[in-house]
Formats: C-alpha cells, sequence, structure tokens
C-alpha cells in the first residue's frame, strides 16, 4: 500500500533521488509503505495490517542481514520510520538487536513518533553500518555516539558544517565514558580533505534531487568512508554554532 503525499522529509521522498548517485555511500535501505492506522497501538488496539507489516519488516530484515548460514553477515538492523528513528531511546526503537522483537520496536517508535507529532506511514529497515563507538549514553537507552558531521547547502551553496552531536545534548545522556568530552572534542574536527569530501557528496546528493535547501548527515564507518545517512530541509533541521568544551 502507498501514501503518495508530497513531503521532502520522508526519507521515502529523498532517498530514491539519491541512492543511485555514484560516489554516494548510503546503508543498504528497504521502504515499506503502510496506511495501517498505528496510531490506534497507543490505544492498545492492534490495528489492521499492523501484523503484515512487523512481517514485511522482519522479511526485509532478513534480506538486508540474513540470520542463520555463515554470513559474516548476522547482526542487528536499523529501523526507523520516514521522519526519524527516536534514537534518544535508542535499544526500544532503532536498533533491533532481536527480530522477534520488531512488533515491540514498530511500537515504541509508534509513541515516539506521536510524542513529536511525525507521521508513520513510512517504515525503513537498513543495515547496520560498521562504526566505531566513542561511548555510549546511558539515559538514551545506550545510544552510541560516533562521528557524524550535518552539512547545509542552501541556495546552491554550503552555508554551515556542524558536528552532529551537540555536547549539551551528549551531556544530558549520560555518557559511559570519563573521558567523553575529550573523545567527543577530538571526533569533532574535520580535516580539510573530509570536509572537501563530505560537501562534495552534500552537493551531489542536492543536485540529485534538483531542488531545495538541505541539511544533508554522514557517518563515517570504521575504514574511513563517509555514509550519508539522512537529509531533511535545511529549515526544519536543528542547526546550531559548535561551542568549544
Ligand atoms: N544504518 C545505520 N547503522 C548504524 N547506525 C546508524 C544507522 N543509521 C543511523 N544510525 C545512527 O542512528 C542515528 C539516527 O539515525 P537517523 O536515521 O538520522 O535518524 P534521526 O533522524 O532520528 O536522527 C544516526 O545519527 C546514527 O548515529
Ligand atoms: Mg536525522
Amino acid at each position: 500500500m502507498t501514501t503518495a503525499t508530497y513531503d521532502p522529509n520522508d526519507l521515502a521522498f529523498w532517498y530514491p533521488r539519491i541512492a543511485s548517485v555514484p560516489g554516494l555511500l548510503t546503508p543498504t535501505t528497504e521502504i515499506i509503505q503502510t496506511n495501517a492506522r498505528l496510531f490506534d497501538l497507543l490505544d492498545g488496539d492492534a490495528p489492521d495490517a499492523y501484523g503484515e507489516l512487523v512481517g514485511q519488516l522482519v522479511e526485509a530484515a532478513e534480506r538486508i542481514c540474513p540470520l542463520g548460514g555463515a554470513s559474516s553477515n548476522l547482526g542487528p538492523v536499523f529501523l526507523r520510520t520516514g521522519h526519524g528513528s527516536g534514537k534518544h531511546q535508542w535499544s526500544d526503537t532503532c536498533w533491533v538487536a532481536n527480530r522477534v522483537l520488531m512488533g515491540w520496536h514498530v511500537t515504541a517508535l509508534v509513541e515516539w513518533s506521536a510524542s513529536v507529532g511525525l507521521p508513520v506511514g513510512t517504515w525503513v529497515v537498513r543495515g547496520r553500518l560498521p562504526v566505531h563507538y566513542l561511548f555510549s549514553c546511558d539515559a538514551y537507552r545506550g545510544l552510541p555516539v560516533t562521528r557524524e558531521f550535518r552539512v547545509f547547502i542552501e541556495h546552491g551553496n554550503v552555508t554551515h558544517v556542524q558536528p552532529y552531536w551537540p555536547m549539551e545534548a551528549v551531556k544530558e545522556g549520560r555518557p559511559d565514558h570519563p573521558d567523553w568530552q575529550k573523545l567527543l572534542a577530538e571526533a569533532s574536527t574535520l580535516t580539510a580533505d573530509e570536509r572537501n569530501t563530505i560537501t562534495a557528496m552534500a552537493f551531489h546528493a542536492v543536485a540529485a534531487i534538483g531542488t531545495g535547501d538541505w541539511s544533508v548527515d554522514f557517518l563515517q564507518t570504521i575504514d574511513g568512508h563517509w555514509y550519508l545517512i539522512d537529509m531533511a530541509e535545511a529549515a526544519r533541521s536543528y542547526r546550531y554554532q559548535p561551542t568549544t568544551p
């Protein structure tokens, strides 16, 4: 089932437009759309098509990262809606360590989406990217902090580049490492080459979409590559001027 409304902040809008751009790395991604009345879950009702959705998400997870066999690809998958991941409740929402609990994660993401006023028509299963965890945040249910940056492209120009994780928000998450501030500060600087790489990737992505002002988020994997993981309209994206600790 599809929901065909125009919403640039929905991954179902931007991802298909950038997925095949040469040189742009993105996680393996499957998109499932539903008209199920998922907010009924908040009243304790399982709406029609809820079970079907959960089954489709489990199947997508199995295609992306097969369990069993001799695959070295075993492991969790990443779950989000078209609009967000509820990452501040990490192990309940987006980090699906055990697929038997997929329905639990869907419900938690529906609850989070309702609390922040976001729609739940688009569901996304992604392959887990191999990242270096700097530390985790206990108050965000184990959210791991990794090296990420956000690039703003507005009127065809790079208008701002910021580390993805603001110190204050991380602090509230109760980091589990005594030197977290130092680790985060180190991870929050970019070399000129790195900056050139991610801004060029952001340009290519925005050019592929062809219109609008955007924020483009990049995550660095263990092997040093940059992956484009998220995009949103610039005006709707959190923006800040980093301060040194
Ligand atoms: N495929 C993935 N593998 C591992 N971690 C991921 C993956 N996708 C996202 N993340 C982590 O989860 C965070 C939130 O993901 P994102 O899709 O941007 O949702 P949101 O818009 O809610 O922030 C990212 O900043 C990154 O740290
Ligand atoms: Mg995001």
